[in-house]
């Protein structure tokens, strides 16, 4: 077999046999088969897609390519995974929820991908969080307190590990057969025993409609019921960003803000809807029921002492968790202001993200250091009126005050303003099971 002929096949609109797509798999995470093939074909697909049969073969694929999470943590296993948004931080508040209701949460997280930022280096902002334990340490934390949430490490689906770099830096991300593979190849290896899917539409996220965001839901819950999963998929808003934070200490600092009871209102709300639904695919009661049990979980103090455990465990100082304030603040700031009178009509969501990076909150290249106070909060949210001259938001930057004016400029020309409000589209779109 060789690479090129793949390449070709997709190229030229064929189908993959499941032999093809594991002999591209295992090539490229041994190392055998060179970036720029695995980049072509990625291209390949994006414009030429794969059908159900080629994206279950590419999802257990990723899912064979190394370890699978087989230990005993000590309880049923539930996780939340999001196809990717900005200012999407709901994993530092619902796994706390959850595991404080008495479900695992043995959480693998990503790194920032395209414009949208990851949990890992929201949690990395965290002075001495390890976000590398070992399989052993993982499940251990896990046993003790409920939630560890961990980076992709060791030999766990180690092609997708390569193939999330590679399609970051080749404009791939945003294609459906690829997006089902890498979420849930790494599911499928993480082996859960119920997956709650947040499948972001709008500006901000990788699927634009609402009908491809349904398709890729429904890909994703059909792949992982032929495995034998509980999974069930919401469909969520990603057409402004969520809550107001964006940036990784920022975004930690909102989601304490929420776990000690207060937070924007939109970031509240998903999160104790995600937080519902894993404890109800769990089998804790309704929705309804397991919603209750998740505001018992946020107003009696268990979720914020469960997250600052668990940063305990995993290195962290557990006071910055009660003391926010403690995280180092950025130094250079600044305010962008309403060039006009109007209400905020749409914001591109995904522009947004790119404020965020050109900050410094993300990676251009492998290389790049990441600013941890970089990022900027939002004054005014879409669908809010603005004065000339009000203030939107606040932008932060420690290592890139140079990129201040640009950023501020970027986040204006990405901000519509009409002399009537926007029609609201719902928070929460659809389930899907
Ligand atoms: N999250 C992932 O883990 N993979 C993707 O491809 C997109 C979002």
């Amino acid at each position: 077999m060789r690479m090129y002929d793949i390449i070709k096949n997709k190229r030229d609109g064929g189908k993959l046999s499941p032999e093809e797509i594991k002999f591209f798999v295992e090539g490229y995470t041994a190392g055998d088969i060179p970036d720029y093939q695995a980049a072509a074909l990625c291209m390949a697909i994006f414009y030429k897609g794969m059908d159900a049969d080629e994206t279950t073969a590419l999802t257990l694929a990723i899912r064979d390519s190394g370890d699978t999470l087989n230990m005993d943590f000590g309880g049923l296993r539930v996780d939340k995974h999001s196809t990717g948004g900005v200012g999407d931080k709901t994993s530092m508040v619902v796994a706390p929820i959850a595991a404080s209701c008495g479900i695992k949460v043995a959480k693998i997280s990503g790194r920032g991908l395209g414009h949208t930022g990851g949990t890992v280096y929201k949690l990395e902002a965290i002075e001495g969080y390890r976000t590398d334990l070992s399989a052993e340490e993982f499940a251990d934390v896990v046993r003790k307190v409920g939630v560890s949430m961990i980076g992709q490490s060791g030999d766990f689906a180690p092609a997708d590990k390569k193939l999330y770099a590679l399609r970051d830096v080749t404009a791939t991300v945003d294609s459906m057969p690829l997006i089902v593979s890498s979420i849930m190849g790494k599911k499928l290896a993480a082996n859960d025993d119920c997956i709650v899917l947040d499948v972001k539409v709008g500006s901000g996220s990788f699927m634009k409609t609402q009908k491809d965001a349904e398709e890729l839901a429904r890909r994703m819950v059909s792949v992982g019921h032929n495995a034998g999963k509980k999974v069930r998929a919401l469909i969520t808003n990603m057409d402004r960003p969520l809550g107001l934070a964006v940036g990784n200490s920022l975004e930690v600092c909102e989601a304490i803000e929420t776990l000690k009871g207060g937070g924007p209102e939109d970031f509240r709300t998903l999160c104790l809807e995600l937080s519902a639904h894993m404890l109800c695919l769990a089998e804790k009661g309704s929705v309804d029921e397991c919603r209750k049990m998740a505001e018992e979980a946020i107003s009696s103090g268990r979720a914020l002492d469960t997250f600052a455990k668990m940063v305990e465990l995993q290195g962290g100082d557990p006071r910055w968790i009660y003391e926010p304030e403690r995280f180092p603040k950025a130094k250079y700031s600044l305010e962008v202001h309403a060039p006009e009178k109007g209400y905020i009509f749409r914001v591109d969501t995904e522009k947004y993200g790119e404020v965020s990076l050109l900050l410094g909150a993300g990676r251009s290249t492998k290389e790049d250091k990441i600013d941890n106070t970089a990022g900027f909060v939002l004054a005014k949210k879409t669908g809010e009126m603005a004065l000339k001259g009000d203030l939107i938001a606040t932008l932060y930057t420690t290592d890139k005050p140079e990129a201040l004016e640009q950023a501020a400029e970027l986040m204006l020309s990405s901000t519509g303003f009409w002399k009537e409000a926007p029609e609201q589209m719902p928070l929460i779109l659809d389930v899907i099971e």
